[in-house]
């Protein structure tokens, strides 16, 4: 019995890999929207894939986020110190510190045993503000040292959701949804083509970084998702998604 659902997975793995054209997907059983225990599995199997990937010398992103914040409770402690550097990927100071990029990023390199940087900078501030962080040092040796970030993990949200829990203006959020937003990763939002339709105002790693990078792994899982995880697997098709079967068979109705 268990044999044969993990053959079943593997299969719905090998098709959505197809399907969304990326190199890989990891698939754990249920739906998060039906079970909230599945995030804690997404968690774990990301915990496990980041692991066994991460080698000495890296300079690990993440983004915030519930999923993130499952994630990084389940990286098991390691025998191995890891030499590595955790940054968060973009600026951005959401409402609960348990699901900031900042506390996630520190709490990786604990884990890890690896150095962390920390990026104080606010979303959705003006301008001139964001142009006189930039100048303060700290602010900008973060900064520039994001462009160096070779292994990306990040959660993938819904655009409208994400709009919502940013507190965008109601004018941006008929925009956004005019511009046929559906998805939102790392302070951009995209439509159901992978094009860019909008970008927070906030500092860190760009879309043409993101591009760059060595190894990206997106994580999300429910059927909610399904489209915004399209979407997002179109920026990259080296990329590693890590998802639940709710969502993997969302995505294969619709796609
Ligand atoms: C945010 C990331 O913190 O988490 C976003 O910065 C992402 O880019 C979002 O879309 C996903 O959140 P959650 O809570 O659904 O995992």
């Amino acid at each position: 019995e268990f044999m044969h659902a993990l053959k079943d997975l593997n299969t719905l793995e090998e098709k959505l890999e197809k399907k969304l054209n990326i190199k890989k997907v990891i698939i754990v059983p249920g739906s998060y929207d039906e079970d909230e225990h599945v995030i804690k599995d997404i968690g774990k199997r990301a915990a496990k894939f980041i692991s066994d990937i991460v080698k000495n010398g890296n300079i690990i992103g993440v983004t915030g986020g519930t999923t993130m914040a499952n994630v990084v409770e389940e990286i098991p402690p390691l025998k191995d110190k890891k030499d590595v550097l955790v940054l968060p990927a973009r600026g951005g100071l959401g409402k609960y510190v348990e699901t900031q990029s900042n506390n996630i990023a520190a709490k990786l390199a604990q884990r890890l045993g690896g150095k962390y940087k920390l990026l104080h900078v606010p979303d959705n501030i003006g301008k001139e503000a964001l142009e006189t962080l930039l100048q303060v040092p700290e602010i900008n040796n973060v900064i520039k040292t994001i462009k160096n970030i070779n292994v990306l993990v990040f959660g993938i949200g819904r655009a409208d959701v994400m709009a919502k829990r940013r507190k965008l203006r109601k004018e941006v959020i008929d925009k956004l949804m005019e511009r046929g937003a559906v998805a939102e990763a790392f302070g951009y939002y995209f439509n159901t083509e992978g094009k860019k339709v909008w970008e927070s105002s906030t500092v860190g790693l760009s879309l043409c970084d993101f591009k760059e990078i060595d190894t990206v792994i997106g994580v999300a899982g429910g059927t909610t998702k399904a489209e915004a995880i399209i979407a997002i697997s179109t920026l990259r098709n080296d990329m590693t998604l890590i998802t639940d079967e709710g969502a993997a068979k969302k995505i294969l109705s619709i796609v």
